[in-house]
């Protein structure tokens, strides 16, 4: 098996094994790229990228670049603010009069759930998903389990605890997703009412108390927790967020030996996680961004050049 069963990556709902496995390995052939004096390789040479981003980002919108350019393909960046999306051009509108200028892949963020999907139906190209809305963000999870992959040798049978927001959390969503594929026991925490109606459905063991969810745990994947919530009263204030779901030194105790931090960024220290536990030995947050350069690699190759008729 040399290919994905899809022709886009929109999400990790669905995404068999096979499909994550072949990933994984293909990252790790580019990740060596990006060690050498010269990151370059002709993968890519012909192909045009539009980066379209409807939503800010730091780590992904550079990572996907940088990515790009890694393999020789054409970038163009578009950003709302200097489009005319501002005299009120449709989504479709604009993806259509891009694509006349001959673009073959999209990467697309947008503050909404399916728009990645939407333009699976309005155009020809190839599209992934950067994150929409609170629905999935697939190549932070598969750079988060790359970069577990790469420690442990495996995922099935880790114990990987997501804390956070998980009502709103996309990152969340798609580990789950990956992670449960993959065979890694996955337990979710948070306060309740950051917690989705029928988190059951998830298939994972879920927490309201950080210690509980914490003990024997080989992973924890600290989520941003958006502080935006506090005004619409899901939870009361950052003190009490920190001092019942923070992760700081006392609480990694309970943790198995060799455990990992993560944080798929951006940090807000001293509420989710302290600077502590950031920049300790456990942490790999900064390996997570260098590795998901090599994850967009393997995802824009293995899409690269899959035309409609292929599925
Ligand atoms: N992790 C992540 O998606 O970061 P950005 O919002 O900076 O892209």
């Amino acid at each position: 098996m040399s290919r994905l069963h899809s022709r886009h990556l929109l999400g990790l709902e669905n995404v068999p094994e096979a499909d994550i496995s072949l990933i994984l390995k293909t990252t790790n052939s580019f990740r060596e790229v990006i060690d050498r004096t010269i990151k370059k390789v002709p993968t890519l040479r012909g192909i045009t990228v539009l980066n379209l981003f409807y939503e800010p980002s730091t780590r992904t919108r550079i990572s996907f670049e940088l990515a790009e350019k890694r393999l020789s393909a054409d970038t163009v960046n578009f950003t709302t603010s200097t489009s005319s999306v501002k005299k009120g051009e449709s989504l479709r509108d604009t993806v259509q009069n891009i694509e006349a200028m001959k673009i073959d892949m999209v990467v697309v963020r947008h503050s909404s759930p399916g728009a990645p999907y939407y333009l699976t139906r309005c155009m020809d190209a190839n599209i992934i998903n950067a994150g929409d809305g609170a629905h999935e963000h697939p190549t932070q999870a598969l750079l988060d389990m790359y970069t577990i992959w790469k420690k442990y040798g495996r995922l099935d049978g880790l114990r990987i605890v997501l804390v956070g927001d998980v009502k709103h959390s996309r990152v969340i969503r798609s580990n789950i997703w990956g992670l449960k594929t993959m065979g890694a026991s996955v337990a979710l925490c948070g306060p309740s009412t950051l917690l989705p109606y029928e988190v059951e459905k998830f298939g994972c063991d879920v927490y309201t108390d950080i210690d509980e969810a914490l003990d024997g745990a080989d992973v924890v994947n600290v989520m941003r927790i958006q502080l935006e919530r506090q005004q619409s009263g899901l939870f009361p204030s950052q003190r009490e967020y920190t001092n019942l779901f923070g992760i700081n030194k006392q609480r990694l105790k309970l943790l198995n030996k060799n455990f990992t931090i993560m944080h798929p960024g951006p940090m807000n220290r001293g509420v989710e996680i302290t600077s502590e536990v950031a920049d300790s030995g456990n942490s790999v947050i900064l390996e997570q961004v260098t590795n998901g350069q090599a994850v967009r690699m393997a995802v824009l190759y293995l899409l690269s050049g899959r035309k409609e008729e292929e599925g």
